[in-house]
């Protein structure tokens, strides 16, 4: 089988990693990829977004599957003129990405089929949206812009001045572009975040290990938020219990509810659960594998993930039975000093070998170019440095160990990965 994966960071890494172990996958190919893809996929300078462009590199491959990673494209429809043009792919349709392209629709999904989370209302209009936030009068409120917004569209307002200027910042100043045009106020949930990815044909669903993301840039949950900063799995909130009732309640049927509404979603549906006093509940959807969740997700996949790409465009999922490994996976992100603000970028990078990796650990690149033989940072998230061991505690060490001896000028971590998650246990 040859593959082309659309994307270039840390989770397209961890997806090469992984098909890389395939018997039957013979070429790997990347677009855009990065300096750390390039030693195991062949590289092509086409833009994850730039559908035509990929549709003509695909032309030009002719691979058996194109893997769709981002959620941009997702949404845009790539997957849609991909398989119009005879390609077979893994990723949903944009009918189904819709899931996370609008907050709007996946609100009204979960309302309409009863699926858990917080109670919400839709505006367009900054007078009504005002009014409702009187009304309620309830803070922290949460708004959310409707569309895509890199993760930051998200707004959780303390009081009801800064929820009126979010209102504002978003309906009428248009800070997110079309993407804030409508926007979604819901009520405030507390409780231990858990992020649960699902391979799903449109018919049944298969929930990966579980895993705890790290979205703040500083340690105890500081600073801005970002892409994510380190994530570790399994995640110890995720208990048993909780997974059963959230496979009966929401898994199973988010699924039927697509499928119902002739979305039918093949892929991978990410599911951001929030842990509360009343039960779990739905905090997102994302239409993709996570990042850096996949980095820590796809290590303990002990069944091919060709095989999974297979049955999932076959629409025999159900039938396969996919396995996972008892060990525990930690990822540290090195990023950019500044990241998610300004940073600067072109440092060169210490400690790597000439395929980029460090011993002790499986170094997935985010943000790296590689030039003249050397790898120089070229994002805000550079390095997401994993570990694999028998428990959480060892993998930390593992891969905090390889951080040690990796350094480039201004590179800020987080020194507190995985540590909610030992005291939880
Ligand atoms: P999102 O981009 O939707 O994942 O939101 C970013 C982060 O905001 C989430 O990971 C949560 O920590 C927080 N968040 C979003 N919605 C809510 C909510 N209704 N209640 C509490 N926290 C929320
Ligand atoms: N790490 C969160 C995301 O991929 O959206």
């Amino acid at each position: 089988m040859n593959i082309l994966i659309v994307g270039g960071g840390g989770r397209e890494h961890a997806i090469a990693a992984s098909l890389k172990k395939s018997a039957k996958v013979e070429k790997l190919y990347c677009a855009p990829g990065n300096g750390g893809i390039s030693a195991l996929a062949e590289c092509f300078p086409v833009k994850a977004t730039d559908i035509d462009g990929i549709v003509e590199l695909a032309r030009k491959l002719n691979p058996d599957y194109v893997f769709v990673a981002p959620d941009d494209p997702l949404v845009a429809g790539m997957v849609d003129k991909l398989n119009d043009a005879g390609f077979k792919t893994f990723g949903p349709r944009a009918n189904a990405a819709i899931i996370e392209g609008s907050k709007s629709f996946s609100k009204g999904l979960m309302k309409k089929y009863g699926i858990p989370t917080a109670a919400y209302e839709v505006f367009t209009d900054e007078e009504k949206a005002v009014a409702y936030l009187r009304e309620q009068n309830s803070y922290p409120a949460v708004i959310k812009a409707d569309g895509l917004a890199l993760g930051k569209g998200v707004i959780i307002a303390k009081d009801f001045e800064e929820a009126r200027d979010a209102v504002h910042s978003m309906l009428v100043d248009g800070k997110f572009g079309k993407s804030g045009a409508e926007i979604v106020i819901e009520e405030f949930m507390t409780g231990p975040e858990v992020s649960v990815l699902a391979f799903t044909d449109g018919k049944a669903v298969k929930p990966m290990i579980s895993s705890m993301d790290h979205k703040r840039a500083y340690d105890n949950d500081e600073g801005l938020n970002t892409g994510g900063m380190g994530t570790i799995a399994p995640n110890p909130c995720y208990t048993d219990e909780i997974a059963a009732e959230c496979m009966e309640k929401i898994f199973k049927p988010t699924i039927k509810a697509m499928a119902d509404e002739g979305r039918p979603f093949k892929g991978c549906l990410y599911f951001g659960l929030m842990i509360t006093p009343q039960g779990a509940k739905v905090v997102e959807y994302n239409c993709r594998f996570g990042d850096p969740e996949t980095q820590v997700v796809l290590p303990l996949l002990e069944t091919d993930l060709a095989d999974i790409i297979e049955s999932v465009w076959n629409e025999n999922l159900a039938e396969l039975d996919i396995k996972w490994s008892g060990e525990s996976c930690a990822c540290v992100v090195m990023a950019s000093g500044g990241y998610p603000e300004k940073y600067e970028t072109g440092k060169e990078i210490g400690g790597l070998d000439e395929t980029g990796q460090c011993a002790g650990a499986y170094v997935y690149h985010a943000g790296t170019k590689l030039e003249n033989g050397k790898f120089l940072t070229a994002g805000g998230r550079v390095l997401g440095v994993t570990a694999t061991a028998e428990n959480l505690q060892a993998a930390l060490d593992k891969a905090y160990k390889a951080v040690s001896e990796i350094s480039f000028d201004k590179a800020h971590y987080r020194r507190d990965i995985g540590k909610r998650a030992l005291e939880q246990k």
